[in-house]
């Protein structure tokens, strides 16, 4: 009898995914995932990884697996994937998009809340048995309702994010290289900006949903934070190398910025020390996809991608170098 492919399957995922491609396939599983001693005992064999945003897959990773035919990155960001070396090797990349697009905007738009709100600062207070009192001027925080919220990055979640500003009465802003059509910027009541700067300059709340690429790596710095209306706000549910946690740290203790909002850091799970202590700078753990329903429909759309490409035929979701 022949042999069954070998699938990787890094972390544990939900729901039945593990049982199904169990039926097919010889697994293997690991909580370290690529860089597990599991992997390294079945990488010269193995043709499908079902990756996680915390493996990385490079040139290394494919020369120890020779027979690789695909990555099923369970997220819809790739940049932990070397997309270029595995379209050189042949290799097929899929991701998860669309399963997870209204949990991330959700995350999002409870961050803008928050950070403007003060509402994880009133929480600290509350539980250090600091609150005195209620007085008309105690903890004023930056309106929601009808601010203009500018929007980088006008894919699936930046669009979910201008359905939700819609329903709190704001101006909404976007900007991205190519301008969406006009039926749709009508239908979402979104309004075009050439450049990044005029968004900045324009918004009193700015929030991320570009992918992390090599152009996108730095894009808040510390001028273009700078450049951002005084005392407005920053969401980054995108990736954390997007924005300078240096930059932003100053920014938020020195203006022009009131509040962000973070799920997602340089260095995860590492947060800049000084955004540690910045009271008004909101921090999640990277939980932008994490409600059940939606982790376990990108668990299964990896699997199914997996199934998909070993059985000879074209992934759902595949992505391109
Ligand atoms: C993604 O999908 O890219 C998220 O960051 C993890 O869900």
């Amino acid at each position: 009898m022949a042999e069954r492919p070998t699938v990787f399957v890094s972390g544990s995922l939900l729901g039945d995914v593990v049982a199904r491609l169990a039926q097919d396939f010889e697994v293997v599983t690991s909580e370290d995932g690529v860089r597990s001693d599991a992997f390294a005992a079945c990488a010269d064999r193995v043709e499908g990884i079902l990756a996680l945003i915390t493996d990385r897959i490079d040139p290394a990773l494919l020369t120890r697996a020779p027979k690789l035919r695909i990555v099923a990155n369970v997220a819809v960001g790739v940049d932990n994937v070397d997309l270029a070396a595995c379209q050189a090797r042949g290799v097929t990349v899929t991701n998860t998009p669309d399963v997870l697009t209204e949990a991330t905007a959700d995350v999002a738009f409870g961050l803008l809340i928050a950070a403007a709100r003060r509402i994880c600062e009133g929480d600290r207070l509350v539980r250090a048995g600091g609150w005195q009192r209620w007085t008309p001027t105690f903890m004023l925080g930056t309106r929601v309702h009808g601010m203009t919220l500018g929007i980088v990055g006008f894919g699936r979640i930046g669009k979910a994010m201008a359905r939700r500003a819609r329903g709190f009465g704001m101006h909404v802003l976007y900007t991205q290289r190519k301008r969406a059509p006009e039926p749709m910027e009508r239908a979402l009541g979104a309004t075009w900006v050439a450049s990044l700067d005029e968004l900045c300059a324009a918004s009193d709340a700015v929030t991320i949903h570009c992918p992390l690429t090599p152009e996108t790596r730095g894009l808040f710095d510390a001028a273009r934070l700078a450049r951002m209306r005084p005392g407005s706000i920053l969401v980054n549910t995108a990736r954390g190398p997007i924005v300078d946690e240096a930059a932003l740290a100053a920014a938020l203790a020195n203006g022009p910025l009131a509040a962000a909002g973070l799920d997602v850091f340089e260095r995860e799970p590492s947060v800049h020390p000084e955004l540690l202590v910045r009271p008004n700078a909101v921090l999640a753990p990277h939980i932008g996809s994490a409600d059940l329903p939606t982790r376990v429909a990108m668990a299964r759309l990896a699997a199914e991608n997996v199934l998909r490409v070993l059985a000879g035929e074209p992934p759902l979701t595949p992505v391109s170098a």
